[in-house]
C-alpha cells in the first residue's frame, strides 16, 4: 500500500471490495453498501462514494486491494484518564468474586496521587491503541478525581484528546464523604460543577445502588444542562433500577450499560424514538464479559426499534478494553446482533448517542474517517475475532495508523 503520512490535497483508494457508507442514498441497504468501489477524500472530507469504475481522479491513490473500508469506529464511551491497575480484582472475579461499585475507589486514589504528565500519557497511549483499532471519535470521561481540582484537571486532559468530554463528578461518593452523600452531590452540582462545566460537553451520573439514587442522578443532571452540559447516563448495570427510565425522561442523548433491563424500559425508550429522537442505549458487552454478567438484550431493543450504539467502556476496573473490533464480536457472539447489525452500532450508532452528523458514516461532506480491514468484508469482525485486521485508519482525512 502506499500513502503518505500527512493529509494529501486529495486522495482516491480503490480496489475495494465492500465499501460501508452507512449512507443509504449512495448503496445498497440500511449501511449504504457499495461494491467494487471507490472513495475519494479531500480537505478531510469525503468528497465522493461510488463504483471504483467511475472514480474521480486525486493526487494520490491508494489500492485497497480487494480489502473493505467501513467508517471510524465511533467510542462513545470511555474513561481513558486514570491511574493505577486492578489486574488483582479482575483475576478475583474470575475466581467467583462480584463486580461491585466501590473497585471505583481503588482508581480514584491512584488517580489523586497521580501527575498530570503521568495521567496525560497513558490516556494518549490507550487513545492510540484504540485508534490503531480503528476508533476515529472518542469520548473520554472524568470521574476518578472526585474533587474539584482533581475532576477538573481530568477534563483539561482529556480535552487534550478530544471534543467529546464528560463530566462524572458524580461517578461514586467519595470516601471523604462516606457520611455526608447529600454533601457530595452539594458539591458535585455547585463548586464543583463551576470548575467543570467549561472544558465538558457533556454531563454523566452513575445511577446504581452503590452509587447514585434516583433523585440525586436527576439533581445532577439537571444541574448540569442549566450549566449548558447535555446528558447522559450510566444505567441498569448491575440491577434493574430508575437509571433508563430517568435518561428518558431529561431526554439524555444516551443512557449506557443497559444490563438489566424490564419491558417498561425498552417501551420507554421505543416511545421515545418514536419521534426520531430519543435516548440511544448504548451496550457495553465488553463489561459484560470481564464481569461475568449476562449479556444485555440487544434484541429486544433492536426489535422495538430503539437506536443502539456499541462502545467500549475501557477503563481499569469494570472492562479494559480498548477494541471495538472485540466489542463487535461479542456483540454478534452473545447478544444477537448480526454483524451487520454491530458494525452500524459502533459506527453510525456511536455517532447517533453522541449527537454528531459528521462522523459514524462516509456520505459526501462527512469527515474522513475511514478504516481499511483486511478482509474482503467486515463480517470477518466478527468471524475472525482477536485477529488485528485493521490495515489502515484515516482521521481528518489523515492516515494515523498503517
Ligand atoms: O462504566 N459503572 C460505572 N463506572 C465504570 C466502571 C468504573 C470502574 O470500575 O472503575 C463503568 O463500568
Ligand atoms: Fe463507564
Amino acid at each position: 500500500m502506499t500513502a503518505t503520512t500527512t493529509a494529501p490535497r486529495s486522495l482516491v483508494i480503490d480496489g475495494i471490495s465492500v465499501l460501508v457508507t452507512n449512507a443509504p442514498d449512495l448503496g445498497a441497504g440500511p449501511l449504504g453498501e457499495i461494491a467494487d468501489a471507490a472513495i475519494v477524500i479531500a480537505d478531510g472530507r469525503v468528497a465522493w462514494a461510488g463504483p471504483a469504475g467511475v472514480a474521480p481522479a486525486a493526487d494520490v491513490r491508494v489500492d485497497a486491494a480487494g480489502r473493505s473500508v467501513i467508517p471510524g469506529f465511533v467510542d462513545s464511551h470511555t474513561h481513558l484518564v486514570f491511574a493505577g491497575d486492578r489486574g488483582a480484582e479482575f483475576a478475583a472475579r474470575m475466581s467467583g468474586a462480584p463486580y461491585q461499585a466501590g473497585g471505583i475507589r481503588s482508581t480514584v486514589a491512584a488517580t489523586r496521587a497521580a501527575s498530570d504528565a503521568d495521567l496525560l500519557a497513558t490516556a494518549v497511549r490507550l487513545y492510540r491503541e484504540a485508534r490503531a483499532q480503528g476508533t476515529t471519535t472518542c469520548e473520554v470521561k472524568s470521574g476518578y478525581g472526585l474533587t474539584v481540582a482533581d475532576e477538573e484537571r481530568m477534563l483539561r486532559i482529556a480535552a487534550r484528546l478530544t471534543e467529546e468530554v464528560t463530566f462524572l463528578g458524580a461517578h461514586v461518593v467519595p470516601p471523604e464523604y462516606a457520611d455526608d452523600p447529600a454533601g457530595y452531590v452539594d458539591l458535585v452540582t455547585g463548586p464543583m460543577l463551576d470548575a467543570c462545566a467549561p472544558h465538558a460537553r457533556w454531563i454523566d451520573v452513575f445511577c446504581e445502588r452503590g452509587a447514585f439514587d434516583e433523585a440525586a442522578s436527576r439533581r445532577v443532571l439537571l444541574a448540569g444542562r442549566e450549566r449548558g452540559l447535555a446528558a447522559r447516563v450510566h444505567g441498569n448495570q448491575l440491577g434493574t433500577g430508575p437509571g433508563v427510565r430517568l435518561a428518558v425522561e431529561v431526554g439524555a442523548a444516551s443512557v449506557d450499560h443497559c444490563t438489566h433491563l424490564t419491558a417498561a424500559d425498552v417501551a420507554a425508550l421505543a416511545d421515545a424514538a418514536s419521534d426520531g429522537s430519543g435516548t440511544v442505549a448504548t451496550l457495553l458487552p465488553g463489561v459484560d464479559f470481564a464481569t461475568r454478567q449476562p449479556y444485555p438484550d440487544a434484541r429486544a431493543l433492536l426489535d422495538a426499534g430503539v437506536p443502539v450504539a456499541l462502545a467500549s467502556d475501557c477503563n481499569p476496573g469494570s472492562c479494559f478494553t480498548s477494541s471495538i473490533p472485540f466489542c463487535i464480536a461479542l456483540a454478534v457472539r452473545e447478544m444477537r446482533m448480526t454483524p451487520r447489525e454491530a458494525l452500524y452500532a459502533a459506527t453510525a450508532g456511536g455517532a447517533r448517542a453522541l449527537r454528531r452528523t459528521d462522523v459514524g458514516h462516509l456520505g459526501v461532506g462527512a469527515r474522513a474517517d475511514l478504516v481499511l480491514l483486511d478482509a474482503p468484508d467486515p463480517v470477518y469482525l466478527a468471524y475472525r475475532p482477536g485477529v488485528p485486521l485493521v490495515a489502515a485508519v484515516w482521521q481528518d482525512g489523515e492516515l494515523v495508523s498503517g
